[in-house]
């Protein structure tokens, strides 16, 4: 990817979020805000942050694509941490069904939900998976994402899930947003391995894993550790594994049911555990002494019409929270970040320097990267939005609408 050289200057707020690894709990209030503030970024890379005034006497404007942000606030670049994002087919009457009063996880039983997609991904060509995925990168890109995270798992067989690996890595490739992959084999039991969920576990150890961590395919490996889908031992077997095969992990965990997913993330050291609506109060606590950072997705709770996780109690006791759309076909059809944003401070008790840092420095480091993005911090990417507006605090009032004007990716400008 280009690497470029901007100077932007005279920003009402540079809001740097600064840090180098997740904040937990009273931290996420801090947002370092310098006022009238430029930020200097140079073969791609931030090189300094403070006010104008200080940064005009030693950087010279003709080295530099100038960007005058008189007016606005410059944030750093949004991380969506959880996503499904390549994927074939839709599920939209199943939206309508689930309006009509079926059930997300009955839909799923007899035959529909993630299996349906999973049926559309295998009869889908990589140039299909390729193209769609595209054009939803550019949408998260106009809302400001500059690095998301991507789940295969419409797959669950070898061919098909390395079939979404190897389209996510040439996304990667092909766009301007950074992907972080993650292998999701186990997201949802085949038909033919009904009651046979060992067995299917044993399959993806054996014959899958070891060919997506030999490709190094996928940085990270995440499972659907629910009722009815895998269980607690099961999502043990197969995270250990890929551990041991060099892989970090992630837990789709306590979505539905109280299953213990909170207290497994924290057991195995995941870097993120995610949903966490029915989460116990241990198993978070577990989470915060472990240093996993608890993902909320708020839009799925949403569409599903389930309640919102318990967010303000997280960040009373001391957690990281990372707020992610969880775009997937299914369960949240979203890419929305000013929807995210509405739906956590307005619902969810989060305050709206709590929501930036969830999605900014935290959403950095529940893919492992709070050292190299996430912040406006010297040495680190340079990854910028500039919003049309003079402060932070039009991002969640301005309800539903993106106030993200330009966004900067590695110091080129790539949305204006
Ligand atoms: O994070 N919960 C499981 N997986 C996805 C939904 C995937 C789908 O419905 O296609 C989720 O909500
Ligand atoms: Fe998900």
């Amino acid at each position: 990817m280009l690497k470029g050289n901007i100077l932007i200057k005279n920003a009402s707020e540079v809001v740097t979020c600064s840090g180098f690894k997740a904040k937990f709990g009273k931290e996420m209030s801090d947002l370092s805000v310098i006022h009238d503030g430029a930020v200097v970024i140079k073969d791609g890379i931030i090189e300094a942050v403070g006010k104008t005034e200080e940064i005009l006497k030693t950087y010279k404007e003709t080295d530099f694509q100038v960007i005058d942000a008189t007016g606005k606030a410059v944030l750093p670049g949004f991380v969506d941490s959880h996503t499904h994002l390549v994927f074939g087919g839709y599920r939209a009457e199943e939206f309508s069904w689930r309006l009509r009063g079926d059930n997300y996880m009955e839909i799923m039983e007899r035959g529909g939900g993630i299996l349906s997609s999973v049926r559309s991904t295998k009869a889908a060509s990589k140039k299909e998976l390729f193209d769609a995925a595209i054009k939803r990168l550019d949408s998260m890109l106009s809302f400001g994402v500059t690095t998301v995270e991507g789940k295969s798992g419409y797959g669950l067989d070898l061919d098909t899930e390395i079939k979404q690996l190897e389209v996510m890595e040439e996304v990667d490739l092909n766009h301007p947003v950074d992907v972080v992959k993650t292998f999701l084999g186990a997201h949802a039991v085949p038909q033919e391995y009904k009651g046979k969920e060992d067995e299917f576990i044993d399959y993806m150890i054996k014959d899958v894993l070891p060919v997506v961590a030999e490709r190094n395919l996928a940085e990270f490996c995440d499972i659907f550790c629910e009722k009815k889908v895998f269980n607690v031992e099961q999502s043990r077997r197969l995270l250990k594994e890929a551990q041991e095969r060099g892989m970090k992990i992630k837990l789709h965990a306590d979505e539905i049911v109280q299953l213990g997913g909170a207290e497994l993330a924290a057991e195995l050291g995941a870097i993120s555990a995610d949903h966490l609506l029915q989460a116990s109060d241990d198993g978070l606590k577990k989470m915060r002494d472990n240093g996993v950072v608890a993902t909320l997705l708020p839009g799925t709770a949403f569409s599903l019409k389930e309640n919102y996780a318990r967010a303000r109690y997280m960040i009373d006791n001391g957690c990281a929270v990372a707020l992610a759309t969880d775009l997937n076909p299914g369960s949240c059809f979203t890419e929305s970040i000013p929807l995210i944003f509405a739906l956590s401070t307005l619902y969810m008790k989060m305050t709206t320097e709590e929501a930036i840092t969830a999605f900014t420095i935290n959403g950095a480091a529940a893919v492992d990267k709070a050292d190299t993005i996430g912040s406006i911090d010297k040495g680190k990417m340079g990854d910028l939005v500039i919003l049309e507006f003079p402060s932070y605090h039009f991002i969640p009032y301005h309800i539903g609408v993106s106030t993200v004007e330009k966004v900067v990716k590695n110091g080129v400008l790539v949305f204006d």
